[in-house]
This record gives C-alpha cells, structure tokens and sequence, in this order.
C-alpha cells in the first residue's frame, strides 16, 4: 500500500483555517484584556470564534481518524519524532481545551454564554467565584502555552521546509509543489 505524501483537502483547509483563527483569537483576547473601549466588541467576538474552533478541533480529529495523516521521512531522528507527536497531542489538546476552559470560566462566573443573536450556550459548571477565578486564571496560563507551542511549531515547519527539505513541509502547504506532485 502507497502513503499518501500530503495532507489531503479537508485536512490542509482545517488546518490553515484553524491556524488563523487560533492566532487571532490570541490577539483578540489580549487586546480585550488591555481595552476598556474595545472590550464589549472583542468579547463579543472572542467567544463565539473560540467555540467555532471547538466545533472545527473535533471535525478535525474526526476526519484525521479517517483519515490518518502522511508518514514522517524515516530517516527523522526518534527524538525528533516523539517531539513532533508530543506536539501535535498538545496542539490539539490546546485547541480543545482553550474554548472549554472559557465556556467553564464563564459559566463558574453566572456569566451568559451568548453566541450569536439570541443564541446562549447553558452553563457546563455550577456557580462558584473560587472556580471562576482559578478557571480565569488557567485560561491565560493555557494561552501562554499555546502560543509557545504554536512558536516552536513555526521553527519546526521552517527547519523541515528550509533546512531538511523532507516533504514535511510541503505536506501541509497550501500549494503543490514538486514533490507532492501526484497527491491531492
Ligand atoms: C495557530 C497555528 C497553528 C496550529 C494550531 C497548528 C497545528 C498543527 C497540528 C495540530 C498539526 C498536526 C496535524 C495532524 O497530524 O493531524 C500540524 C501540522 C503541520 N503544521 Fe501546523 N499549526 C499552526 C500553524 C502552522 C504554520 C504557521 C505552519 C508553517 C509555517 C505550519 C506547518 C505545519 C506542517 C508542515 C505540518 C505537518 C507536520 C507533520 O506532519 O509532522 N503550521 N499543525
Ligand atoms: C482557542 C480558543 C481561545 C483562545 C486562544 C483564547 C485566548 C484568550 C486570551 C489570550 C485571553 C487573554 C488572557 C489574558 O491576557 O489574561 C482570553 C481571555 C478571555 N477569554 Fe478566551 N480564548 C479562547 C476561547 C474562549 C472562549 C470559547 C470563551 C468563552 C466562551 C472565552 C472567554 C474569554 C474571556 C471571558 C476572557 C477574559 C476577559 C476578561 O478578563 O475580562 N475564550 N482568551
């Protein structure tokens, strides 16, 4: 049986869609953190593309259980290897958790989880503004931790596609290049 050498369509469309809501949705929040003016517009962004981008994480894991990703170069050293997998299992842990530790935050605050127009999501924890301040906090934690993990991710993309140039890189790119000529 041939591996597919690229991520296929709906895998390379989730993940570039994903990548630049997720970096706006860092952007986003520290900006609505640091602006009173701003606040009540960027909230009321915030929370509806944070939890666009649970919907998207669980079709994405859905389709990726489908459809298993390509093959790492057999020649990329095990640590290496493990690194990227520990990463990937974090980057997608991350995206899952960042939008339920905020739903959970608000909830645990008696604050409404509105959506868009008159849709509001029910409370996923029971009042409580110990839960609420710890929540709050860990949710700026996770942010920290995501975007480490997004900068790292970034030098690993670039060290594939500069460096090594193993295919890792063009397994993801949005346009086709020489060696993902063939696959979709
Ligand atoms: C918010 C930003 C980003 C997030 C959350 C993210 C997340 C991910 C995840 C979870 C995977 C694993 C896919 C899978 O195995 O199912 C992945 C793969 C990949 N990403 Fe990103 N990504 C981001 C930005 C970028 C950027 C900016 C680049 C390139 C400059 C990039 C290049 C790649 C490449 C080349 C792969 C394939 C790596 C492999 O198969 O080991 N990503 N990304
Ligand atoms: C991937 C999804 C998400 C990311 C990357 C994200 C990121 C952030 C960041 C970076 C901050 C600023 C933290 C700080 O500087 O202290 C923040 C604050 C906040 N986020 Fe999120 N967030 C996400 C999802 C959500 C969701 C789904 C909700 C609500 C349903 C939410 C509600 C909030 C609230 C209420 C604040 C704080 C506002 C305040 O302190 O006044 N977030 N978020």
């Amino acid at each position: 049986m041939t591996h597919p050498t690229r991520f296929n369509l709906p895998a390379r469309l989730l993940h570039w869609s994903m990548a630049v809501l997720i970096l706006a949705m860092l952007f986003i929040g520290v900006a609505m953190v640091g602006s009173l003016a701003d606040y009540g517009t960027l909230v009321a962004l915030h929370r509806p593309l944070g939890l666009l981008i649970l919907l998207l994480a669980i079709l994405r894991l859905a389709h990726r259980w489908h459809r298993p990703p390509p093959p790492l170069p057999t020649d990329l050293p095990l640590w290496q290897r493990r690194a990227a997998h520990a990463s990937h299992i974090a980057l997608y842990g991350l995206m899952l958790a960042m939008p339920l530790v905020g739903w959970a935050m608000l909830s645990a605050g008696r604050i409404p989880v509105a959506v868009v127009g008159p849709l509001v999501l029910p409370p996923i924890l029971p009042q409580n503004p110990m839960l609420y301040a710890w929540l709050r906090e860990l949710h700026t934690t996770l942010a920290y931790g995501l975007f480490g993990l997004i900068l790292a991710h970034l030098g690993a993309a670039l060290l594939h596609g500069l460096i090594r140039q193993d295919g890792v890189f063009s397994s993801m790119a949005p346009w086709r290049s020489r060696r993902s000529a063939g696959s979709f």
